[in-house]
């Protein structure tokens, strides 16, 4: 554990708290191809406003655009996005292009250490050709090659780096030895050695499908139990006093984890000859439940609202999740898109958003103040700071006889006066 440099690479929302974890014990280089963020982050910001009491001015860590500066390294840590391209398949394109960068600059004796999510074999089979054909090196002769799924949960408080045991697994035992004591410093609770790389690939990749999964059983059910007039809520809490039942929620699936993740699973597994039916279902219902928030929001409001009148709906919350900046895939972003395309005048507020971000993105404005005269108010995330929002003042910004479409149940059981939707 002497000696030790790293370098990582993409400073996005895993890299850059696993840079700082690091940088408290070892000197650490971030690298990122995006050199406004290098900019930012030199000035100690926080670009994306995770990270409590962080030091970026620490003496063990400096950032860098040039992935020369990062050739005096020895332990190379990729942590860039994977996403999926517009036919849901793998875009490995920024993998295999930090694989590139760090070919280039790659020695003899070096590892590198995976942690983007990908599906199994990918480290192997297409990282490390890269890192061959740029090196001019020997896979497992002149350097190593490990992989340590990232896990953390951004806006997350309780479950972080330091207190979820991480995988890590490694191309031989030696590796896996180094790996392991490296995480340890910055996990307090431990790592947990997989038998191979694929197993910690696959591990991360089924972490996600199952939750994924889950959540689209009881999206179904929301929908059915919308149908015969049950409060889906009522009926899971009711399920949940047996031993073995999971509570999972219904809710939108956005983001780019767990609505991306298992078409990687699903990728290799149609390569492989095999439909993996029960996955790929799943994702369609996720995938189409904005449609049917939006129809059961349009059937409030069409009941009544005059022909020649525009309908007034404010949208609470247009980040992907509770208590995030992320706007990714965010499937309040389609819904509010969709309610627009029906002639609906949308306003979206959401304190967590950048707002231009949204615009340049997805052109799509936030207002910074809540307006009044609405007919229709959609709780779309369960941000901390709706907390203090109730019934009272709802009816406040409302029209006569709002709905109030609560998707993820926030306010259920404390409104009686307004007509009330959840999912
Ligand atoms: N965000 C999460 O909650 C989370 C949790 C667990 C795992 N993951 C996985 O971790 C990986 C990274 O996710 P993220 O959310 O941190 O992504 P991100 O988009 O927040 O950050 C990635 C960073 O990598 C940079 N980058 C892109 N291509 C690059 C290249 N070729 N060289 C150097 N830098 C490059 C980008 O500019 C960006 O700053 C993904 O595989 C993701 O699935 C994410």
């Amino acid at each position: 554990m002497e000696n030790i440099k790293i370098g990582v690479i993409g400073l996005g929302y895993v890299g850059l708290p696993l840079a700082l974890a690091f940088a408290e014990s070892i000197e650490v280089k971030g690298y990122d191809i995006n050199a406004p963020l290098i900019k930012t982050l030199r000035k100690g910001i926080d670009p994306n406003s995770e990270l409590d009491n962080f030091d970026l001015n620490q003496m063990n860590l400096s950032f860098h655009d040039n992935i020369e500066e990062l050739s005096d390294c020895n332990v190379y840590i990729v942590t860039v996005p994977t996403p999926v391209t517009s036919l849901k398949s793998p875009d490995l394109r920024p993998l295999k292009s930090a694989s590139k960068s760090v070919g280039s600059v790659l020695k003899q004796r070096d590892i590198v250490i995976y942690e983007s999510t990908v599906y199994p074999g990918c480290t192997e089979e297409d990282c490390v050709p890269i890192l061959e054909k740029f090196s001019g090196l020997k896979f497992g002769e002149d350097f190593k090659v490990a992989y340590s799924p990232e896990r953390i949960n951004p806006g997350d408080k309780k479950h972080t780096l330091r207190n979820t045991t991480k995988l890590v697994s490694a191309c031989d035992t030696e590796s896996l030895e180094f790996v392991s004591k490296l995480y340890n410093r910055v996990v307090e609770v431990g790592v947990y050695p997989a038998s191979s790389i694929k197993v910690a690939e696959a591990a991360k990749i089924i972490e996600n499908t199952q939750r994924d999964l889950n959540i689209a059983l009881m999206n179904e059910l929301s929908i059915i139990f919308d149908l015969m007039g049950i409060n889906t809520l009522d009926v899971i809490d009711a399920a949940a006093t047996k031993w073995n039942f999971l509570k999972f929620t219904p809710g939108l699936v956005g983001g780019h984890c767990i609505s991306v993740d298992p078409y990687y699973l699903t990728y290799k597994s149609l390569e492989l000859g095999y439909n993996p039916e029960i996955i790929l279902s799943g994702r369609k219902v996720n995938d189409n439940l904005s449609k049917h928030i939006v129809k059961r929001t349009l059937s409030f409001l069409n009941h009544r609202m005059a022909p020649d009148t525009k309908p007034r709906v404010l949208i609470l919350g247009i980040t992907f999740k509770e208590n995030v900046s992320d706007i990714r895939n965010s499937k309040t972003i389609e819904v509010a898109r969709e309610l627009m395309e029906q002639n609906i005048d949308v306003e979206i507020y959401d304190p967590y958003a950048n707002a231009e971000e949204l615009l340049s993105e997805y052109n799509l404005e936030l207002i910074e103040n809540i307006g009044e005269n609405y007919d229709c108010i959609m709780v779309a995330v369960k941000h901390r700071s709706f907390e203090s929002f109730d019934e009272d003042y709802f009816l406040k910004i409302s029209n006569s006889n709002p709905v109030l479409i609560d998707i993820k149940s926030t306010y259920k059981d404390q409104i009686h006066a307004m007509r009330y939707w959840s999912l």
